[in-house]
């Protein structure tokens, strides 16, 4: 009796000087096209053992359940990739990187939540891509910008909420794009979609399934019918409150910095603040209305020296030599980022105001470089609008005026200098 052993050598053997593997059944076509048949054999992995000549493999409706980088590392050649109707739900990074002659591959009806997305940059033979009727659910907008030659894409019936704009702009050969049935939340920003859809010449089927699925108000409503949004890019000011009237701190003032937005949505705003001893961000309300801390994460120092309310308003409870710096107010919503800088420094013996003047204004330039490019461009012509503010309090210089409390308040000169870049 023969061991099972020497049973699969043999199998195996035949199975490699046949070269085809056992299950499969390959053929060879007119020119120099051969065909791997693997298609309908309960397969629960890419078999090993395919030629390396291959062109076209199917391996439809199988139940493979997961592909790696070495599943088609002997198939390099391979033009055609049938894959439909198994059962995948993971694909290594770099599964597909290699195979440099890919045309057609079909994903379609898998269990796919997320892709390889960087396999694709090499693909650029690619003129089929079907991968719909899946999970998926985050598309990167540079996902397919290296696919010069894709005819069809089909991602329609996944969970994609959004798409990005320029998402399919690089694809100069495209003629049929298929993203019905996506849960698309139909905000400011895939308003470009509607637009974009109605004025190309790629053939676009289903529209009426290319539906919203949020908000609540535009559900099963079609993107192309959706009523006009309300969407403008937030616009900041800033105002600040030195408030030494109430200040009951002996050695430094509190600050209020108030950052005033608008827009639609809503914007969100987060506060950039640049010391000479730390960058420190705040990216939303670290006390209540009550100033009870809410600081859960942030370090306990930062929370202390500068409180963010939910009106969009920073204290700076204790302002020193310690706080001097640049302090930026950032308002972003789906339709774009705006911010605001002010220099803010403390006045006192050793500097005076014209110095500040000078450094600040050094500063300011480099600020300067996060504004957007009309800002930019505007403000080499028009000149940065320039704030200062010189408080001189009238009790000075009568001794014997001021409480204990007011002439140590007084010795601080307060000077803000407030540049509005953007
Ligand atoms: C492909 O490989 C098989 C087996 O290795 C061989 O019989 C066949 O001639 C090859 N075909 C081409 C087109 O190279
Ligand atoms: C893309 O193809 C090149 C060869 O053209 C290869 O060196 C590179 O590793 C491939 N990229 C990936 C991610 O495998
Ligand atoms: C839709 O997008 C908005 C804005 O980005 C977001 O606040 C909301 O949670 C999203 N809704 C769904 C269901 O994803
Ligand atoms: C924001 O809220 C804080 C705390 O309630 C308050 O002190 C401040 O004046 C408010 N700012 C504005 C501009 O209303
Ligand atoms: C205020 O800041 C100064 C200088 O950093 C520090 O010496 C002082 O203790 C602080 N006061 C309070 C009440 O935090
Ligand atoms: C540029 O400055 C001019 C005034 O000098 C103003 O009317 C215009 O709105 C500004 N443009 C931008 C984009 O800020």
């Amino acid at each position: 009796m023969m061991s099972p052993f020497l049973c699969l050598w043999i199998a195996t053997f035949f199975a490699v000087s046949q070269g085809c593997p056992e299950p499969c059944t390959c053929v060879e076509k007119k020119y120099g096209r051969q065909l791997a048949e693997c298609a309908y054999r309960g397969l629960q992995a890419v078999p090993a053992g395919l030629p390396s000549n291959v062109t076209t493999l199917t391996l439809s409706a199988n139940k493979i359940t997961s592909l790696q980088q070495s599943s088609f590392l002997d198939v390099t050649q391979v033009q055609s990739l049938w894959l439909a109707h198994n059962e995948i739900c993971a694909i290594e990074e770099g599964t597909f990187a290699r195979l440099l002659h890919l045309k057609n591959i079909d994903l379609s009806h898998n269990q796919l939540v997320d892709f390889p997305w960087g396999d694709l940059y090499n693909l650029s033979a690619l003129q089929l891509l079907k991968m719909n009727s899946n999970q998926l659910v985050k598309l990167p907008w540079e996902a397919f910008h290296t696919l010069k030659d894709l005819r069809s894409l089909w991602i329609n019936d996944n969970k994609f909420t959004t798409i990005a704009q320029g998402t399919f702009d690089a694809m100069s050969s495209l003629s049929q794009l298929q993203i019905y049935n996506n849960p698309l939340n139909c905000t400011c920003r895939l308003l470009w979609l509607k637009t974009w859809a109605e004025n190309t010449l790629i053939s676009i089927p289903k529209r009426d399934s290319i539906s919203c699925a949020a908000p609540e108000s535009l559900r099963g409503i079609p993107l192309g019918k959706i009523p006009k949004l309300q969407c403008t890019p937030p616009s900041v000011q800033l105002t600040y409150h030195p408030n030494l009237d109430n200040t009951v701190v002996y050695d430094g003032l509190m600050l209020m910095l108030h950052c005033s937005v608008t827009g639609s949505p809503q914007p969100e705003i987060r506060w950039k603040i640049q010391t000479s001893s730390q960058g420190t961000e705040i990216n939303g309300p670290n006390v209540e209305r009550d100033g009870n801390d809410l600081s859960a994460g942030g370090s306990k120092q930062n929370a202390e020296s500068f409180l963010l309310f939910k009106n969009g308003t920073l204290v700076i409870p204790n302002f020193s030599k310690q706080e001097e710096g640049t302090y930026t107010c950032l308002a972003t919503n789906e339709v774009g980022t705006r911010e605001v800088s002010v220099n803010m420094a403390l006045a006192n013996s050793e500097n005076t105001v014209e110095d500040l003047f000078r450094n600040n204004l050094a500063t300011s330039k480099l600020g300067a470089k996060h504004c957007n490019k009309e800002a930019q461009a505007n403000s080499s012509k028009a000149g940065e609008k320039l704030v200062i503010i010189y408080r001189v309090p009238a009790g000075m210089g009568s001794s014997d005026g001021g409480t204990l409390l007011e002439s140590h308040l007084w010795a601080y000169m307060l000077c803000l200098v407030i540049f509005l870049y953007c």
